[in-house]
């Protein structure tokens, strides 16, 4: 792997500023000046200012997002971070957004080649949603969301959509867009006062309360691997 990844899957700093300390001339690769272009794996001896630096664990992390807090790993207005909720040494990160009073399933993770698979658009990963709304249920409305309603940026694709009560409904999405859910309810004029995630692939938050957390099995791990 890159030298840049490896420090930061070490935990060191973002792949970013990795490439800052090894232009400065900080980073050595068994002795000698590391390189931008440098390649290592386990077997080479990384060190920054002289002292080793060993590769991370790497950890899967499913947590159950309380509302009234942020995915971001900076927040400019101070609001609550997830990855404050989650006390590891290892850097992990959040997989794709949810939104500020968004609840329910998250995944964490510093496998950055699993989290870009999981991200990408060309990959799906089913997401069920639970939405509380105002307004009109009617299967009018339902049939257009089923179908794919269009946007500012695009038309969303065909989803999975049920009224669970009179103001729920589930829906389940693979596209991972900004505001999805609400900006699509948006369109056939329901607003949303509450939105959770039930489930992300096969993830649901059996015996997690909001705010907890669990690594998930291995098993588990290779599911997510096995998403197309
Ligand atoms: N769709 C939304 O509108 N918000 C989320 O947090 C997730 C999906």
């Amino acid at each position: 792997m890159r030298l840049n990844a490896f420090l930061a899957r070490a935990g060191i700093t973002s792949r970013r500023k990795a490439d800052e300390l090894i232009k400065a001339g900080r980073v050595t690769v068994n002795g000698k000046n590391g390189q931008l272009n440098s390649n290592v794996d386990q077997n080479d001896q990384v060190a920054l200012d002289g002292k080793a630096v060993g590769a991370q664990k790497l950890r899967y992390i499913l947590i159950n997002k309380p509302t009234g807090t942020v995915t971001t790993l900076k927040d400019p207005h101070g609001r609550k971070k997830i990855i404050d909720l989650v006390n590891i040494s290892e850097r992990v990160v959040p997989v794709g957004r949810l939104d500020w009073d968004t609840t329910g399933a998250l995944l964490l993770t510093n496998d950055g080649e699993l989290a870009n698979q999981l991200m990408h658009p060309s990959f799906k990963v089913n997401k069920t949603y639970t939405a509380t709304v105002q307004g009109e249920l009617t299967e009018d409305k339902l049939n257009k969301l089923r179908r794919g309603v269009m946007l500012d940026d695009g038309p969303s694709a065909p989803a999975q959509v049920r009224a669970l009560t009179s103001s729920k409904i589930e829906i389940i999405i693979h596209e991972g867009r900004n505001h999805l859910v609400k900006r699509m309810l948006g369109t056939v004029d329901l607003k949303v006062t509450a939105l959770h995630r039930s489930i992300y692939e096969e993830l649901d938050l059996t015996e997690l309360r909001p705010g907890q957390w669990r690594d998930l099995t291995k098993k588990e791990i290779l599911q997510l691997r096995m998403v197309k």
